[in-house]
Order: structure tokens, then sequence, then C-alpha cells
């Protein structure tokens, strides 16, 4: 199957708190959004890699890209959800069989973890590369303007969802146009939720975490030295 890389990048990073959008921050010697650029690029099963970005940002875009053979860059909108729509309708002439949409912001995304996303594509709609939740989870109450621990969640069973999320492309670009004027979400298995569709959950690893406040940049950098040694 053709499966095409959609690379949302087109956020501002504003929990970050930098004067860049943080993809566009350099992380071991490149930027954070080339990382995984690279990674989709050199896939023997990746036959194309498209990303999304603010118009705004298309020398920052160009500078992180430059030399790489990928498609031409399209504009992102003002929800991750919308970036995800304009970019799946980008691809409708290329019609991959399969598109893998991931963040930009998660520079550590590895081969493996695609292979098994692609493979699990092969049997069901939609591919959610999750890790399970280890901390034993609260639900705070307030009073008084204190927070108390309310209750407490049973972890078993509960996942965090990283990304990529895989689809077959047809059954996700109907379920984006379908989703365009209802409440926005913050991942695509939710849209394909939303319209029925059946998405599996891939095993990913704790080291494909988005990068989204200063403190996970300090952990990528340390990731990425430890990697480079
Ligand atoms: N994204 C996008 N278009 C948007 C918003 C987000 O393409 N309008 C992308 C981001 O660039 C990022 C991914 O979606 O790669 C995950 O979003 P998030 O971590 O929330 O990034 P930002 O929205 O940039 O950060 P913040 O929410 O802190 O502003
Ligand atoms: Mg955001």
């Amino acid at each position: 199957p053709r499966t095409i890389a959609l690379v949302v990048a087109a956020g501002s990073g504003s929990r970050m708190g930098q004067d860049l959008p943080k993809q566009y921050l350099t992380l071991g010697g490149k930027a954070v959004l080339r990382h995984c650029l690279d990674t989709f690029h050199r896939h023997p099963r990746i036959a194309g890699v498209r990303v999304v970005i603010n118009p705004a940002c298309r020398d920052l875009y160009d500078a992180a890209a430059a030399g790489l053979d990928i498609m031409t860059p399209v504009a992102g909108g003002r929800s991750r959800q919308e970036s995800v729509r304009l970019g799946l309708g980008s691809l409708v002439e290329a019609a991959p069989d399969y598109v893998l949409i991931h963040d930009a912001a998660r520079p550590f995304i590895d081969a493996d973890t695609i292979d098994r996303t692609i493979d699990t594509l092969s049997h069901h709609a939609g591919a959610l590369v999750v890790v399970p939740v280890v901390d034993t989870l609260k639900r705070g109450t307030e009073r008084q303007g204190a927070l108390f621990s309310g209750a407490t969640i049973d972890r078993a069973g509960l996942f965090r969802a990283q990304t990529p999320q895989g689809f077959r492309f047809g059954a996700i670009l109907a379920a984006h146009k379908a989703a365009s004027t209802g409440l926005e979400m913050t991942d695509d298995a939710a849209v394909a939720e939303a319209a029925g569709l059946d998405v599996a959950l891939v095993t990913g690893h704790e080291d494909n975490f988005k990068i989204t406040n200063p403190a996970d940049l300090a952990r990528a950098e340390r990731l990425m030295s430890e990697q480079m040694e």
C-alpha cells in the first residue's frame, strides 16, 4: 500500500513560550521538525512526506527541510484539527492508500513504530500509537479555594495517545469532512471514532513524547545526546 506521512507543523507553540514555534527550535543540531522528516523520508515503506505549516513561517520551514526531497508544504489552520483537514485535502490528488498523521513536535518517532502502524492498517481502518498509563490517576476536587484529592481513577485499560495515527486515506478524509463543523478534537482518532471507524491500538514507545513545555525540550536534549553516544 502507498503510504504518505502527513506531518502537522502549523502550531505556534504557545506553551513553550519561545520566540520561535517549537518545531523550529534546534535539537541536537537540527530543527525539531527535521528529526521526524528524516525518519519518515528514509523509511522504505513511506512513499511521500507532506508538511502542513503556517505560511508566515515559510522561511523557517525551508531552512528546516533544506535538501530533503519531499512534497511542497501546504498551509494549515487555526486548530490542529483544521490543519489535518487541510493536509488531507491536499493529498486527494496523490490518493495514497494509507496516511500517517504525525505531530512535528514528536522528534523521536522510530522506524519500528511506523512499521507496526502500517501493519495494523491491513486489518483495521485506523491505527493509534499509544503507551499505557503508569501513574495513579486522581481527580482533583476544589473546596474553599484549595484542591483536594477526590476520586482515584483506575488506570487499568487507560492509555496515552501519541502519533502517528494511521488511517486508510478515504476513510479519514470522509471522517474529517463530517467533523468539520463539530467540536474541536485534539486527535485524529477522536475524529475517526466519531465517524464510527475501527481504530486499533498500536504499542508505542515512551521516548516518542511530544515537546510541549520547556522541560520537555530539556528532556529531548538529554535523550538526543544519549542516542548520539
Ligand atoms: N498544530 C498544527 N496546527 C495548529 C495547531 C497545532 O499543525 N493550528 C500542530 C503543531 O505544530 C504540533 C501538533 O499539531 O506539531 C501538536 O499540537 P501542540 O503540541 O498543541 O502544538 P502547538 O499548538 O504549536 O502548541 P501550543 O498548544 O502550546 O500552542
Ligand atoms: Mg496546540
